[in-house]
């Protein structure tokens, strides 16, 4: 034996030791782990049934279609038939599709409809009642994904969320209070009880069914969209607009589509991210922040320290300048989609950044864009066996939506309409200023910041994520990524992790509590920024695909009631 070959056993005890203690350290911080599937989402009944699909055969698409019609059974605040999304998809052999099942505007929408005569916006109008709500997208769009890859029946995927309806679920502790703060305006926009609505309030463990709900779930399930686009859901739908001033008709129903698109798709170090296109902003907006992160040694920063703040605030206010500018809906507007993040365009765009003095909001304005080419949210992730992978981020906009209950049909109408732009410069809900390229055409979808994604690292599936949110949305999946691309967190630390945000308008960094120090506080104060806390920002519901191919779910679980589930 060589004096090498001495050494050779020792070495081998020595990584064999060091390997053992660094993979227990890190499965001591990681969320659940599992082999052969995963799925997670805001509602542990929800993930739950989507574990049971994998194990009954089921690929990653019909466990997401499964859990899309959990929630809109037991997460009731933003799972949803009466609302939309976007979906990303990959395949085992690396394929990746979009999918969007925004919902659009009525026909009879017209761009002044939140106007009053002078002129102003009219309160409200657009967040609560029968006004507010687009034509709902999710079924045809639940449809359109099982129909592009499902292994399982159609009807055995729809089934657990139609027993949930029929038997029943208890509420959690959270679930009772949210449903507690909003029993008066659920009286207030429908004028009668709903089945969300209890005299006393509520208290964890109480138990809810939904028969109308799980009849319509059955019509979903024999006739796929005819089950909701016509037929016995479509008049109980259009009877209640007709009972409250709505738009939405039985043509707007019929002729509902969900779209394919092209995902946006771009590389940053060895990884290459896939995420939504218009009409979302949020892969748009996400890769022109990563595109222009590029530029800075960013692991070499402290995590959520001053200068690292400081960067992404600066880069955010332009991304977020320019996406009320220049996204809307591609079928009706010319949107720049690939210029917005192209390496010459965003480092023209952040090349004024001052990592000293922040700008003011009130001097940036969208960049040049000179060449126009032809061109109460959740989310969920899952992956199979096979590794294909689902990540879809689903809406009615705000808790409950409209709050419009379909009476008979057993579900909440959205009100997304408010993410359009209903006068320009006008916040919405979220603070987001809008333009005429958001502003309200028939048929059209309104901008979202949905930000379904999914990672591959060199070539193989890395993670899959997404967030609810409103504006944040963008800014949750981005922090949440870089934790684990830069700062090497496990997918539950990089979710666990604090959140700050910037939006551009209104000119402030908003933070979940204790995010920063004093001492990091008071320094971006004394850069001339403004500070804002509040109690959380966004619900990363995601999953990271470790080198040894085991998925590591991670739930948001102290912002939420949400569970990875895997086996
Ligand atoms: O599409 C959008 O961007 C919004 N309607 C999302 C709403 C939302 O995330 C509310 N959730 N917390």
């Amino acid at each position: 034996m060589t004096q090498i070959g001495r050494f050779v056993p020792i070495l081998l005890m020595f990584f064999w030791v060091f390997g053992c203690q660094s993979s227990k350290l890190l499965t001591e911080k990681a969320g659940p782990l599992a082999q052969y599937g995963m799925v997670v989402s805001a509602s542990p009944l929800a993930s739950e049934i989507g574990k049971n699909i994998l194990q009954q055969g089921g690929n990653a698409i019909d466990a997401a279609v499964a859990v899309q019609f959990a929630l809109a059974v037991a997460y009731p605040r933003a799972g949803n038939i009466g609302g939309g999304g976007f979906a990303v998809i990959r395949d085992s052999t690396g394929k990746v599709s979009t999918l969007d099942f925004r919902e659009r505007a009525s026909r009879k929408a017209k761009p002044d409809m939140y106007l009053d005569k002078d002129g102003n916006i009219i309160p409200r109008l657009s967040l609560e009642g029968h006004l507010a709500s687009g034509v709902p997208g999710s079924v045809a769009g639940m449809v359109a994904l099982h129909e592009s890859g499902g292994l399982l029946p159609w009807a055995q995927v729809l089934q657990p969320a139609i027993d949930l309806a029929r038997e029943g679920f208890q509420l959690t502790t959270i679930q009772a209070g949210i449903f507690n703060r909003f029993q008066d305006i659920f009286m207030e926009v429908n004028g009668h009880e709903i089945p969300f609505y209890k005299k006393g309030g509520w208290k964890a463990s109480d138990r809810i069914q939904l028969p109308d709900l799980a009849n319509t779930l059955e019509r979903i399930s024999y006739d796929k969209n005819k089950g909701f686009y016509a037929g016995r859901t479509a008049e109980l739908l259009v009877r209640e607009m007709e009972s409250g001033g709505g738009l939405i008709d039985y043509l707007d129903l019929e002729n509902y589509r969900a779209e394919w698109r092209q995902p946006i798709k771009m590389e940053y170090d060895k990884y290459t991210i896939y995420s939504m296109p218009p009409p979302s902003s949020g892969g748009v907006v996400l890769a022109q922040i990563l595109e222009a992160l590029k530029e800075y040694p960013l692991s070499q920063y402290k995590h959520n320290s001053p200068d690292y703040v400081h960067l992404l605030t600066e880069i955010e206010k332009r991304a977020y300048a320019d996406r009320a500018t220049y996204l809307g809906d591609p079928d009706f507007e010319e949107v720049p989609t690939d210029m917005l993040y192209s390496k010459a365009y965003v480092q023209e765009r952040m090349k004024d950044i001052n990592l000293t003095h922040p700008s003011p909001s009130t001097s940036i304005k969208e960049g040049m864009v000179d060449v126009i080419e032809s061109v109460e949210t959740t989310h969920f992730s899952v992956v199979d066996r096979w590794n294909n992978a689902v990540a879809i981020t689903t809406t009615i906009n705000s808790y409950f939506g409209s709050k419009t209950w379909v009476d008979g049909a057993g579900f909440f109408l959205n009100n997304e309409m408010d993410d359009f732009s209903a006068k320009p410069g006008i916040p919405n809900q979220f603070g987001l200023i809008g333009n005429e390229i958001n502003g309200i055409e028939p048929q059209k979808r309104m901008l979202s910041s949905m930000t379904p994604t999914i990672i591959e690292h060199k070539g193989k599936l890395y993670m899959v994520v997404g967030s609810p949110g409103g504006s944040t949305i963008i800014t949750s999946v981005l922090q949440t990524i870089l934790n684990c691309v830069e700062f090497d967190m496990t997918m539950q630390q990089a979710v666990d992790a604090k959140r700050f945000h910037h939006q551009w308008l209104p000119d402030v960094i908003i933070c979940e509590d204790d995010t920063f120090s004093e001492e990091d506080k008071n320094e971006l104060i004394r850069r001339g920024f403004t500070i804002q806390e509040r109690g959380q920002i966004g619900m990363v519901d995601a999953i990271l695909i470790w080198p040894n191919n085991q998925l590591e779910g991670g739930a948001d679980r102290h912002r939420g009631d949400s569970t990875a589930e895997g086996y």
